[in-house]
């Protein structure tokens, strides 16, 4: 049974209850309605191709709120015969094929590759990457691997993923990482235009640049991260050789992640532009979206976050206002920030023990008697 339903200015018809056959995901529009106003940001004529169309929802809404010309393709022939109905119903052309993505990628090049599958986007990515001449659009919901929670997350990403409170952050560069390594086989670079990950999903949106120069300089991006689970010690960096076994602070056994995307994640400008296309635009979930967008361009472009609330059970003290923290941080010469992947996460550029200190120096001033502060 399909149901009607309106997402940005498009027309839909969904099923009321989603199947392998003909899937279609509500809690996605927020990924959806900041994909419209990433690729109305990019504002040139491009061909767009919705790979793993489902109900065609994003290529329609491509066609019908950005103006670019679509190609839309699924395998399914339920999902297929949907498509045709709510191409009509919201009066778009399209190219629309009932093909597997890979065989499709690979006859042609496409501009734009939007790739949202059932889980891995793995199995897709070097028909992407041979495809791909301009943007890529990147979902993957299989989190638990990308995370580390799964042994197959070194199988599908060729990277080790380790289970640290920055988890959702290591997902989404262990996932950028996969994505250079592919496209570089192909003299191609990714310049990752805005990635976050958000409830079940980590999505990418990102430029391909073409050139051998520019694939090279990419793979140099890629690195490592060492954690500490000791002490909550954690830095980044781009060769293993030469870094000590033990923690500089504790002692403590160090654990490697990666390979992994090392550089910045998202670009400051695009980000603005994506604001501002969010708030010219009618959108279900426009100031979810916004505030999202928007704190992933004040993020600082470091490779992990902390989660205070961790910190402070571990000194055995109150949390105090994250933005308070943020503020001695930056009083005290630091950079810090807060970070879209967790609410009580924050981004600085100074380590765990000056992080430490700086808590139980707050936490001695709050147990002082009120006469003494
Ligand atoms: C997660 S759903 C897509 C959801 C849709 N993009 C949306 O935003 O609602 C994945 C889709 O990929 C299709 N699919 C899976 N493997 C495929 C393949 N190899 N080639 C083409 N389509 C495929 C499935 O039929 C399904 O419709
Ligand atoms: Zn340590």
């Amino acid at each position: 049974m399909l149901l009607e339903r309106v997402e940005g200015s498009t027309k839909l018809l969904v099923p009321v209850r989603a199947t392998k056959s003909l899937f279609y995901n509500p809690m996605m529009e927020l990924c959806r309605d900041i994909d419209i106003a990433a690729i109305a940001a990019l504002a040139t004529r491009m061909v767009y191709l919705d790979a793993l169309a489902g109900t065609g929802v994003r290529g329609i809404r491509v066609a019908n709120e950005v103006g670019l010309p679509v190609v839309l393709n699924d395998r399914s022939k339920e999902a297929y015969e949907v498509i045709k109905r709510n191409m009509e119903l919201n009066g778009i052309e399209a190219e629309l094929f009932n093909e597997d993505a890979n065989v499709l990628m690979y006859r042609h090049r496409y501009d734009i590759i939007d790739i949202d599958p059932f889980g891995s986007p793995v199995h897709f990515l070097d028909s992407v990457a041979r495809s791909a001449n301009r943007l890529i659009l990147v979902t993957a919901t299989d989190t638990a691997p990308l995370c580390g929670a799964h042994t197959s997350g070194l199988r599908r990403y060729a990277a080790r993923a380790l289970n640290t409170e920055y988890h959702k952050e290591m997902a989404t560069r262990i996932l950028l990482g996969r994505v250079t390594r592919d496209l570089c086989r192909y003299d191609k670079a990714i310049q990752p235009l805005l990635s976050y990950s958000k409830s079940h999903f980590v999505r990418i949106i990102a430029r391909v640049d073409r050139g051998a120069k520019r694939a090279d300089e990419c793979m140099q991006r890629l690195g490592f991260i060492i954690h500490c689970f000791s002490c909550g010690n954690r830095f980044a960096v781009h060769e293993l050789l030469g870094i000590n076994e033990r923690c500089d602070i504790c002692g403590g056994k160090l654990k490697v992640a990666g390979p992994l995307y090392l550089a910045p994640i998202k670009d400051d400008k695009f980000c603005a532009k994506v604001c501002n296309e969010l708030r010219t635009r009618e959108m279900g979930r426009k100031r979810e979206a916004m505030k999202l967008v928007e704190t992933c361009m004040n993020e600082l472009d470091i490779p992990f976050y902390y989660e205070y609330h961790n910190i402070c059970k571990i000194l055995k003290i109150s949390p105090p206002p994250l933005q308070y923290l943020i503020d001695a941080l930056r009083a005290s010469g630091y950079e810090a920030s807060r970070t879209h992947f967790s609410d009580t996460g924050f981004k600085t550029e100074a380590g765990i023990e000056e992080i430490k200190s700086m808590l139980n120096r707050h936490n001695k001033y709050l147990n002082q008697p009120s006469r003494d502060r």
